[in-house]
């Protein structure tokens, strides 16, 4: 019996999950959330990761539909990686203020200013930035992609210039330029506020995404001693999950969307999470609704297309850095 006539025959509504998995098995179809999707859209899913987890799962999935709850780039990707199979997104509107900072064009323009530089771009960018770039990164392998080329090679980073500081002052490496771009909601979580809740907090850990106005001002906390340089981690949204689990009680003071508390909260339910900056919410992210999933399930919403030709050149540099790995996974 379906979970719809179960529900009439009892008189209870069935929950999102239930609904959204059987809607799934019976179109043979995955749902990927993103750490910063609402809690309500992330129980209700297959998987929940940061965007190189789910990148992964999207190029090895049995089934024939993906549906992407996070950002368009995202099921962008996850189309590049996937050719064959039918990309959906709930809502094709859900776009990201960093991917628009850097456009094919000024990418390519940059690039004929720096012959000879290799082009390191972020996943978050347009499936037309990406065919123009020679290894994409995330937050979470963007010093290893760096790493990986040689020191004296020139590199363009983009388009997150927060992130592309984080791997400047890892590697220590002076011949990358980095492009002016940001994140709207991570360039908003800044020093002064992370400041004044870990002096309140002394005994608090602080996870930061790469991509916070803040990182620089974690690690000055650090680096002077105002906060015991243990206590300071830089990590991508699935390191903050990888780093949560085991911990058995004690705070962390969270700098990124603020989508991220659930999933910290379900890896360590004795910790306390809290956000440094709770206004910090993706209006991008939190365009995916269970109204639209369900709609995307039922009717095939929104459908992602990439242009075969931009699509190929995209998925080498995607393909180069899904081949690099992660640091501390063993992948
Ligand atoms: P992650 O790569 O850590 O998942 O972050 C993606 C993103 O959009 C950050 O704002
Ligand atoms: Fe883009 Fe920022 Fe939203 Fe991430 S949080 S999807 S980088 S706008």
């Amino acid at each position: 019996m379906t979970l719809t006539a179960e529900s009439t025959r009892t008189g209870t509504a069935p929950s999102l999950r239930d609904l959204v998995h059987e809607l799934a098995e019976a179109k043979d179809a995955v749902v990927l959330a993103h750490n910063y999707q609402s809690p309500e859209i992330q129980d209700a899913a297959h998987f929940v990761g940061d965007s190189l987890q789910l990148s992964r799962i999207a190029a090895e999935t049995p089934q024939t539909t993906i549906i992407f709850c996070g950002v368009h780039f995202m099921a962008e990707t996850a189309k590049i990686l996937a050719p064959d199979k039918t990309v959906l997104i709930p809502d094709a509107a859900a776009g990201c203020s960093l991917a628009d900072s850097l456009t094919a064009d000024e990418l390519r323009a940059w690039k004929a200013e720096n012959p000879g530089a290799v082009v390191v771009s972020y996943v978050n960018t347009t499936a037309a930035v990406k065919a123009e770039t020679d290894i994409c990164c995330t937050s979470s392998n963007a010093v290893e992609v760096v790493a990986s080329i040689p020191a004296d090679t020139p590199v363009l980073f983009g388009p997150d210039q927060f992130l592309g500081a984080h791997v400047r002052r890892v590697l220590k490496r002076d011949n990358i330029q980095v492009w002016g771009g940001e994140c709207h909601v991570h360039a908003g979580i800044n020093g002064a506020e992370l400041a004044a809740k870990a002096a309140a907090d002394p005994e608090a850990e602080l996870y930061v995404h790469p991509e916070c106005g803040c990182a620089t001002s974690a690690l000055y906390l650090a680096g002077t001693g105002v906060v015991a340089a243990d206590r300071v981690k830089i990590l991508s949204t699935g390191d903050m999950v990888k780093a949560a689990q085991g911990k058995k009680t004690g705070a962390v003071l969270v700098a990124t969307e603020i989508g991220m508390i659930h999933q910290l909260r379900k890896a360590a339910p004795g910790v306390d999470f809290r956000p440094v900056n709770e206004r910090a919410s993706c209006k991008y992210m939190k365009m995916i609704t269970p109204e639209k999933l369900l709609r995307s399930l039922r009717e095939g919403t929104d459908e992602v297309h990439v242009d075969p030709a931009i699509a190929a050149r995209a998925r080498a540099s995607v393909e180069r850095m899904i081949a690099i790995g992660t640091p501390g996974t063993g992948e």
